[in-house]
């Protein structure tokens, strides 16, 4: 088989053909991304003609391909991940409810005139998975780890999700106090707090980046964990943090990262047109 044979077999095993529809995923850097292998099986399944590629874009670019994107007419739209999230929020022609909560936007789709209307979908994919496992959120008393971008993604979809109480506890603690104001002005009626005793609370969440390398300090005190309790993590690698670890040993039943993710992948191409 000479080059060209050997591209356009490639090419076809791919399905890409003149009619593919195009989406990509930005990020900075690039290699780690899961989500073209992901969002493949996901267009795969439902017979989709589309392709997610990666897309290797610098804060500096990014203004630049956001306004080259506009004129790409096969192109249905982005998931923007690190470092873009927050940046994107200024850079979209619209924004959903969520990103517009959250001030970040995770998820951007380019409608047929070239505008960009921006989502964010890390809260909804968490409450979709925690509800996939089982574990209904509403009505429960909620201790989050953390007051970052997946953090706060996940406080507002608590809240909306009807959690009787929600606490925030967050190494930098100003930090914590400015997501729990924001909290209480979107949701007046909920208990919300950046302070309260792990115990006392039936769901953990660990919205920190603690537990992705072997030295990390645990988002919450292992051995106060107890059996009556529902852990859960956002962090994908490694598959099982030793906060899942000491949980499971405590009794308790537990959600790894991932099921975020793939939760998310659907609605994400639910908001790009493509499903
Ligand atoms: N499963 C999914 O679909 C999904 C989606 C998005 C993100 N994630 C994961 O969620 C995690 C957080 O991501 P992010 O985008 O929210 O990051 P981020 O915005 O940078 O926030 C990081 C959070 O971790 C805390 N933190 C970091 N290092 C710490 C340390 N040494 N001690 C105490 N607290 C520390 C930060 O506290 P300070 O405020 O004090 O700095 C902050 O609350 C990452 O592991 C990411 O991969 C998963």
């Amino acid at each position: 088989m000479d080059g060209r044979t050997a591209m356009n077999s490639a090419l076809t095993a791919a399905g890409i053909t003149g009619r593919t529809r195009v989406y990509g995923i930005l990020a900075d850097p690039i290699y780690h991304v899961k989500a073209p292998e992901v969002m493949g099986a996901l267009f795969a399944h439902h017979g989709v003609d589309g392709v997610l590629v990666p897309l290797h874009v610098k804060a500096d670019g990014l203004a630049v391909v956001m306004d080259g994107l506009r004129h790409l007419r096969n192109f249905g739209g982005f998931i923007a991940t690190v470092p873009h999230k927050t940046a994107m929020t200024d850079l979209c022609d619209a924004l959903t409810r969520e990103a517009e909560q959250i001030g970040a936007v995770n998820c951007v789709r380019r409608e047929a005139d070239g505008r960009m209307v921006g989502t964010m979908l890390d809260g909804i994919g968490f409450v979709e998975a925690l509800r996939a496992s089982g574990l209904e959120p509403r009505d429960r008393s909620a201790a989050l780890a953390g007051a970052g971008g997946a953090a706060s993604a996940i406080a507002f979809a608590l809240a909306e999700a009807g959690v009787a109480r929600l606490t925030i506890l967050n190494r930098t603690a100003d930090r914590a106090r400015a997501l729990v104001e924001r909290l209480r002005t979107a949701y007046p009626t909920l208990p919300v707090a950046a302070e309260g005793a792990q115990a006392e609370h039936d769901l953990l969440v660990n919205g920190t980046s603690l537990g992705m390398r072997p030295q990390d300090a645990s988002p919450f005190d292992l051995s106060a964990l107890h059996g009556g309790q529902f852990v859960a993590e956002a962090i994908m690698d490694p598959e099982t943090t030793p906060l899942l670890a000491a949980a499971s040993a405590a009794g308790c039943r537990i959600q790894k990262g991932l099921p975020m993710l793939e939760r998310q992948i659907a609605l994400m191409a639910r908001h790009m047109g493509a499903l």
